[in-house]
């Protein structure tokens, strides 16, 4: 399928809205957005990411898009089409590389929502085995607390859960039912975004959860004092990860966009969703954080444990708990969808292995990374830090190549779709993809790593 006419493309405006949004809305926002916001000192770090967002994570975005959509092939064949002879092609396979990684850990957490809606049946069937009815929230901040630790230390239910997962994320893209999980996606998650602002009334409404307001909307620069470099680098590295930017997955989906389509329009459109689903969530969260005591530094069970928490203190209980980590995994599935979309793309289009073939392959591979991550704390620590790395690297090389090395007429074109659409942003576009965003992301990059070495040898300090 090199390119031809008969390639798959999203059916409507709307198809590629839901594969998108999609894509971006996840995990990221929910599980990953309020920890690292939490660990990183709140207001102030919040207020990066906006501007990381707006300023280097749009244009990135619509690099990605005009790469995949100008080429019509997975990121390793974009840069060679495009850049023919050129060692362009190298970005490409940093980003799948990524995607392995990426996809690996990501599939391993999107398991753990499932671990919460089958223990929630249980939960809300019986509530004496449990006591809950005695409880106040100090206690059932430490029972939830006390069920993380012995799910996530366990060996076998991380394995099987991280399992289901990817075959059903296989399942869905061997069937190619794009149309089937667009279908969904209309549906559910809107049902997902109501169910959240829920949430949200329920959270700030606690006793205490003013607080927690405080401290996410509230600048307050102490708090990063400690380790600027290595906080600024987090906050860009979450700003990719959110939007599922700087690996080539939106250079993938960008290739099914069609041409009638505005890309400038589209990214707008996908980060202004993608960044109202993270503050939400961190309105969800923080209140009741405050609210019970709970340490906003705490990490990756950050959310696992608040959040039960919250649905026991609402009427109803923990069907709530239920029906969110099921919508939860949904969110999830359609964004490791996309991610094992790349690298299907990239064996079936670059290896020529049938779709099947190369979703089996990758499947098999991926799945040995992920049982390591259940397997070592390490392992799935490194893995869940690598965003903060390769994604900015990787979406260095992709504006570098769009402001430098993708001519100007080109990019009018794609941007314009043909002259369709007015681009009268396209000189600051141009701009920031030239000079703003690979200087920005080159400095962070360099000072941030160097901030991380320090981190762990002081002794280089
Ligand atoms: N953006 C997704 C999320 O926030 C994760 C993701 C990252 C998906 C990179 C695809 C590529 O959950």
């Amino acid at each position: 399928m090199q390119g031809g006419g008969d390639r798959d493309s999203f059916s409507s405006k709307f198809g590629v809205l839901a594969a998108l949004a999609g894509s971006a809305i996840g995990l990221g926002n929910i599980w990953r957005f309020p920890y690292v916001v939490g660990q990183n000192g709140g207001g102030a770090f919040l207020l990066i990411y906006v501007i990381f967002i707006a300023a280097i994570g749009i244009p990135v975005m619509m690099s990605e898009f005009m790469i995949g959509r100008s080429a019509q092939l997975n990121p390793v064949g974009a840069f060679k089409k495009i850049a023919p002879g050129t060692k362009w092609h190298l970005a490409g396979m940093l980003g799948v590389v990524s995607v392995f990684i990426i996809f690996a850990f990501y599939t391993v957490v999107a398991g753990w929502t499932l671990e919460y809606v089958i223990q929630s049946v249980k939960w809300i069937l019986f509530p004496d085995k449990f006591g809950f009815a005695s409880m106040d929230n100090v206690a059932l901040t430490q029972f939830f607390s006390n069920h993380y630790e012995s799910f996530t230390s366990g060996t076998w239910r991380p394995i099987i859960w991280f399992l289901v997962m990817m075959f059903l994320t296989g399942y869905i893209v061997i069937s190619g039912v794009k149309n089937g999980i667009e279908k969904f996606a209309k549906i559910l998650m809107p049902i997902f975004l109501v169910l959240l602002l829920i949430l949200v009334l329920r959270s700030v409404s606690l006793e205490g959860g003013r607080e927690g307001l405080v401290f996410l909307f509230k600048p307050d620069f102490n708090t990063i004092k400690e380790a600027p470099f290595r906080i600024i680098l987090e906050a860009l590295g979450q700003a990719f990860f959110s939007l599922s930017i700087g690996m080539g997955t939106l250079i993938t989906y960008g290739s099914y966009i069609k041409r009638k389509e505005n890309l400038a329009g589209t990214a707008v459109s996908v980060v202004v969703a993608d960044t109202s689903v993270a503050i939400i969530a961190g309105l969800a969260i923080f209140p009741a954080v405050f609210a019970f005591g709970i340490d906003p530094g705490e990490g990756p069970e950050l959310v696992y444990k608040t959040l039960p928490v919250i649905f026991q203190n609402m009427a109803g209980g923990l069907i709530w708990a239920f029906m969110f980590f099921l919508l939860l995994c949904f969110a999830a599935i359609t964004s490791t969808i996309s991610m094992l979309e790349v690298i299907v793309a990239y064996f079936s289009e670059q290896l020529n292995m049938s779709r099947k073939r190369a979703t089996m392959l990758s499947m098999i591979s991926v799945g040995v990374l992920g049982i390591i991550c259940t397997a070592s704390d390490e392992v799935f620590g490194l893995f869940n830090a690598s965003p903060d790395l390769m994604l900015p690297l990787g979406g260095f090389f992709i504006v570098v190549f769009i402001g430098w090395f993708f001519s100007g007429e080109k990019s009018r074109q794609e941007l314009s779709s043909d002259g369709a659409f007015k681009i009268r942003y396209h000189r600051l576009f141009m701009f920031l993809v030239k000079f703003v965003a690979p200087l920005a992301i080159a400095f962070l990059f360099a000072l941030g790593v160097y901030s991380k070495v320090i981190s762990i040898f002081p002794s280089l300090g």
